[in-house]
């Protein structure tokens, strides 16, 4: 006689892949970076939007290259930061963001973002902080005479380039470097940590789901 046993749920072994926005205003290096990782199965994640906030900022094109969908935010059309931001959340709902990762965007972000995704939103600043927090960076590290700077991944919270540090890298200061040697030095890290966050982020993500 056949019996049938119950049926009984398949788990995969395979964790559920990171549902990531990523804000860029202008380049798009980073941006590329991530899509290449999760192309080459690097990264448990997946881009689900990009939003940008100037017309012309070339990451729309990477964007259009890696088919991830984007949308124009511009932020000169909204009456302040906190409408702005509720029309970022809205967007990032829409497509099913679960984390959001801010990269090259030169905007800050107010409670409205920060409350709709709290410990949720990442950024990716181009100094070892808290040296040199905001605008210029690498020309404030120049400035200064030191001799390492870097980047750092954060958790962002209220207070700007100020929330727990999730990854740094270091870059030694060359006697010879401009601005933009030196920045171009300091992205090649910030591909890598970047990548490296977001790893840790979707590692932790499975363990807390066990
Ligand atoms: C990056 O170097 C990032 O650290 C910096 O903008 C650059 C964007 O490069 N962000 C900030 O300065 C934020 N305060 P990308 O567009 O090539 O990714």
């Amino acid at each position: 006689m056949l019996t049938m046993s119950r049926e009984v749920p398949v788990v995969s072994a395979a964790p559920r892949p990171l549902r990531l926005g990523v804000l860029a205003s202008g380049n798009g290096s980073n941006f590329a970076a991530l899509a290449e990782a999760i192309a080459q199965g690097e990264l448990p994640a997946q881009l689900q939007v990009l939003i940008y906030n100037n017309p012309d900022a070339f990451v729309a094109e990477r964007a259009k290259q890696w088919q991830i969908p984007s949308v124009l935010l511009n932020h000169r059309h909204y009456p302040s930061r906190e409408s702005f931001d509720a029309a970022i959340v809205e967007t990032l709902k829409a497509y099913g963001v679960e984390w959001v990762v801010m990269a090259g965007w030169m905007r800050i972000a107010t409670p409205v973002l920060l409350r709709a995704y709290p410990q949720r939103v990442i950024n990716l600043h181009p100094s070892l902080l808290p040296s040199f927090r905001g605008l210029h960076a690498v020309e404030q590290a120049l400035a200064a005479g030191v001799k390492i700077t870097g980047c750092t991944v954060h958790i962002v919270t209220e207070e700007l380039d100020s929330g727990p540090i999730l990854a740094q890298a270091a870059v030694p200061v060359l006697p010879e470097d401009t601005p933009a040697t030196l920045h171009a030095r300091i992205q090649v890290q910030e591909h890598r940590i970047l990548k490296l966050a977001i790893s840790h982020i979707a590692a932790q993500q499975i363990q807390t789901s066990c």
